[in-house]
């Protein structure tokens, strides 16, 4: 499918909006964290990073679909960098590009606050998500061992370099909506 044809409006189906999470989000929010991991965020971890966000060292956004939240994404800001915490979409609606339009509204967003680079966590088994930040242009650059539930390992991902020119013309080449 085209990344155009992606976003079109299907026939019944509200636009897709994007926007700033909030705690009236949360209640479509827990569903799909439920589903989507292993160890679920609770609503206390919720509302402290929204508490967070507040003060300017976080930024979470969600997808929905008129009322219905169908995917969400976030990250901290620790000076120049941004560290992405979580992003999920609901395994209905998955493979649209919305994990894809989401990560690049946040690279944006960090990128408009001066970060000059993108980190993160990922479970050694998590193919898809690791599939996704390849795209981005997100590199292995180490392990963390039993990182996860001290089972797991957790790839730690670096993204350079994206307040430089080529990786803005690659976020929008990626996901054009996004752009700006
Ligand atoms: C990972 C996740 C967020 C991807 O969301 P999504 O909206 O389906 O992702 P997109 O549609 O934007 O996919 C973008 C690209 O990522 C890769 N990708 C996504 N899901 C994939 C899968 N199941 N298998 C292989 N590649 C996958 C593909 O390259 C895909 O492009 P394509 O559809 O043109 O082939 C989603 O699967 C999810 O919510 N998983 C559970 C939560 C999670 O693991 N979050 C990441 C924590 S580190």
């Amino acid at each position: 499918m085209s990344v155009l044809a992606r976003f079109l409006p299907r026939r019944g189906v509200p636009t897709l909006v994007v926007e700033p999470m909030r705690r009236r989000h949360l209640s479509g929010i827990y569903p799909i964290e439920d589903v989507s991991y292993p160890k679920p965020w609770t609503p206390t971890v919720f509302h402290s990073e929204l508490q967070q966000m507040a003060a300017g060292h976080r930024s979470y956004l969600v997808a929905r679909e008129g009322t219905e939240v169908v995917g969400y994404g976030g990250m901290m800001i620790a000076v120049d960098e941004a560290h992405v915490t979580n992003i999920a979409v609901a395994p209905a609606h998955r493979r649209r590009g919305l994990a894809t339009r989401l990560l690049a509204e946040l690279a944006w967003d960090a990128i408009g606050r001066g970060c000059i680079g993108l980190t993160l966590e990922v479970r050694v088994s998590n193919a898809a998500a690791q599939a996704l930040y390849a795209r981005f242009g997100f590199e292995a650059a180490g392990v963390r061992q039993r990182y996860y539930e001290n089972t797991e390992d957790a790839i730690v991902m670096w993204c350079h370099g994206i307040l430089e020119p080529p990786y803005r013309a690659r976020l929008r080449d990626l996901c054009p909506e996004a752009a700006r």
